[in-house]
């Protein structure tokens, strides 16, 4: 009896101490530079990522992660941003990674930004779309999250999301649930296509370029690198941090409330779809025909 009360409330403190969540306006707690550090610049909570003609910048998480939700304030390129990518996501590693990007595309200016969202499993991905904001995101940080869990992947602009990838594994389609994801960001030049196509490129003579981040905040599953692969796996999928993390109904359903802003999302903002572009997939993809929007 007091041994299996002993192994319970150690089992409790073992369960909180290992399903870390993180949560920091701090950079340095849980990110550092991936590329260029010296195009990063701090400016008290604030971190500007500079792109010029010599270089574009990035960081990344110091930890992997399975399931719970990251969010960063980000506000983007002001004035000219026309071939520039600020992007946000998460991703695993390996030629069978799994990936949930945020890509937001730049734009001469006065001309709107465009966000693509796209999902990699196993290594391939195709799965773009593309959506309008119903704001100028180089005015104000806003708050961008991708929610991971067992049972979907949710994009979220200020709350309201934009896209939901569903878990279809019962109708044989995979799903990104097995690795752990490191949460990375960065800004380069892609104006081979990035703006109106690729006709429009960068104008260097405006730079630098540069995109601001603040509110840095990772609620996750946290798979320690000392820890071997298959027991992040059991650690973080477990009953209890299942619980913990993944099935409260705000992580893994969306409300009525979410379901009408989705809804309303793609009617007013949906600007390309991969799910209905015949021209590429003659063949509608797999989880594109199962997809509730
Ligand atoms: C972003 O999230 C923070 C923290 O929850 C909140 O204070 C802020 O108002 C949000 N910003 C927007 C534009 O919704
Ligand atoms: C840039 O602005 C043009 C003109 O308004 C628009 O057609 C395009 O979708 C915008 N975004 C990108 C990324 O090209």
């Amino acid at each position: 009896m007091a041994v299996s009360i002993m192994g319970a409330v150690f089992g409790l403190f073992v369960g909180l101490v290992v399903a870390g969540s993180v949560s920091s306006t701090k950079f340095e707690e849980l990110f550092q530079p991936s590329w260029a550090a010296d195009h990063h610049v701090h400016e008290g909570d604030v971190l500007k990522l500079k792109l010029d003609y010599y270089s574009g910048a990035g960081f990344a998480s110091k930890s992997k992660y399975m399931f719970g939700k990251v969010t960063l304030q980000i506000k983007l390129v002001e004035g000219d941003s026309a071939g520039t990518v600020t992007a946000f996501y998460m991703s695993s590693d390996g030629p069978k990674h799994n990936e949930f990007d945020f890509e937001f595309l730049g734009n001469t200016t006065g001309e709107p930004y465009l966000v693509q969202t796209n999902v990699y499993v196993n290594g391939v991905g195709n799965r773009e779309q593309r959506n309008s904001l119903w704001f100028d995101p180089t005015k104000d940080f806003h708050n961008y999250s991708i929610r991971w869990s067992p049972r979907q992947v949710l994009f979220l602009v200020d709350d309201t999301p934009i896209r939901v990838h569903t878990n279809l594994e019962r109708r044989g389609i995979s799903f990104p649930k097995d690795q752990p994801m490191g949460v990375y960001s960065s800004i380069w030049n892609a104006d081979d296509w990035a703006t109106q196509g690729g006709r429009v490129k960068t104008d260097w003579s405006h730079a630098p370029f540069i995109a601001s981040y603040r509110g840095f905040e990772i609620s996750a599953c946290e798979c320690p690198v000392n820890v071997a692969a298959a027991e992040n796996a059991r650690r973080c999928t477990d009953d209890g941090s299942r619980r913990y993390w993944s099935d409260e109904p705000t992580m893994s359903v969306l409300s009525v409330h979410q379901s009408h802003q989705l809804m309303w999302v793609r009617a007013k903002h949906l600007i390309y779809d991969y799910c209905t572009d015949t021209a590429r997939f003659p063949v509608t993809p797999a989880e594109c025909v199962h997809h509730r929007h």
